[in-house]
């Protein structure tokens, strides 16, 4: 039995630069991983694909992206998968903005390539980029540039250990409506993508932190926008460096210079949401 882990990715910025004739969207997006993580259990057994988790509204179908990473990985490699049980933990927000489907796929991918090494380092990223748009950034991890639809990746200077707080409100988000909502807006703020990654290379997170931003922020339907904003302003209120929303949220995350302000905002957010986590960039 293989035991994986599956961490979350923040989006330290995300901008939207166009939308493509296929149906996707250009994008611009400086991905961080952190510690906070699902765990996954992979097991040769039986016969076909199986998962299950410790979330009883998880779908454990074909939708699931840990069965179609472990259907991928086989089908590219032109072999039939032998049975295994895919068990999941999950500890990430679903539907969250976090990459936590995506982290898993990943996870079963890194798992299956240790395990049986049947695909070329190409053979793994494409099988990644046809199971979502975030699973390469979350095959790879660390502090990337994504581009493309989010396959294209760039190595960037690893950002210094930084503690983090990540609070998701009660309410889901549509990844495709929130990317219709961005084609019907015109968009009046883009992050400072290159201020930012100047910022990395220096190894500035004061300075990194300022200049976070989402363009999906300014597109949530308004009573969520003030849930966003309110969670923001509790962030920076309570000592972080810079808030942000992550991916299509509706997580929000702030990075904090010591742990101690952080698990004081951590508390009071607890008062009023039920997923916030504490963690670390890594
Ligand atoms: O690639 P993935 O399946 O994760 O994408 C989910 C949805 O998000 C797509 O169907 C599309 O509506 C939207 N998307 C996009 N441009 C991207 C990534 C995702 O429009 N670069």
């Amino acid at each position: 039995m293989m035991e994986l882990f599956a961490r979350g990715k923040l989006n330290l910025t995300l901008d939207v630069l166009g939308k493509r004739a296929d149906g996707y969207h250009d994008l611009r997006m400086i991905m961080q991983t952190v510690a906070l993580a699902d765990r996954l259990t992979v097991a040769e057994e039986g016969t076909g694909i199986h998962v299950s988790s410790n979330l009883s509204y998880l779908p454990c179908d074909g939708r699931n992206l840990a069965a179609r990473a472990a259907e991928a990985y086989f089908a590219a490699a032109g072999r039939e998968a032998p049975g295994l049980a895919i068990s999941i933990e999950k500890v990430l927000p679903v539907c969250a903005g976090v990459a936590g489907g995506s982290s898993d796929a990943a996870a079963v991918l890194r798992g299956l390539q240790e395990k049986y090494n049947l695909l070329s380092k190409d053979a793994l990223q494409a099988a990644a980029t046809e199971i979502g748009s975030d699973v390469p950034y979350c095959l790879a991890g660390g502090t990337m540039l994504a581009e493309g639809r989010g396959e294209v990746l760039t190595s960037l200077p690893p950002m210094p250990e930084t503690v983090v707080v990540i609070c998701k409100p009660r309410f889901f988000v549509r990844t495709p409506m929130l990317f219709a909502a961005i084609d019907a807006a015109k968009l009046r703020c883009h992050p400072d993508t290159a201020g930012a990654l100047e910022a990395l290379e220096a190894g500035d997170v004061a300075r990194l932190a300022r200049r976070m931003y989402n363009v999906f922020e300014d597109v949530m339907p308004a009573p969520r926008a003030a849930v966003i904003a309110a969670i923001k302003k509790t962030l920076i209120d309570g000592g972080a460096l810079g808030a942000a929303m992550s991916g299509t949220g509706p997580t929000v995350f702030g990075l904090f210079a010591d742990a101690a302000p952080a698990n004081k905002t951590a508390a009071r957010l607890r008062r009023e949401y039920r997923d916030v986590f504490v963690s670390k960039t890594v």
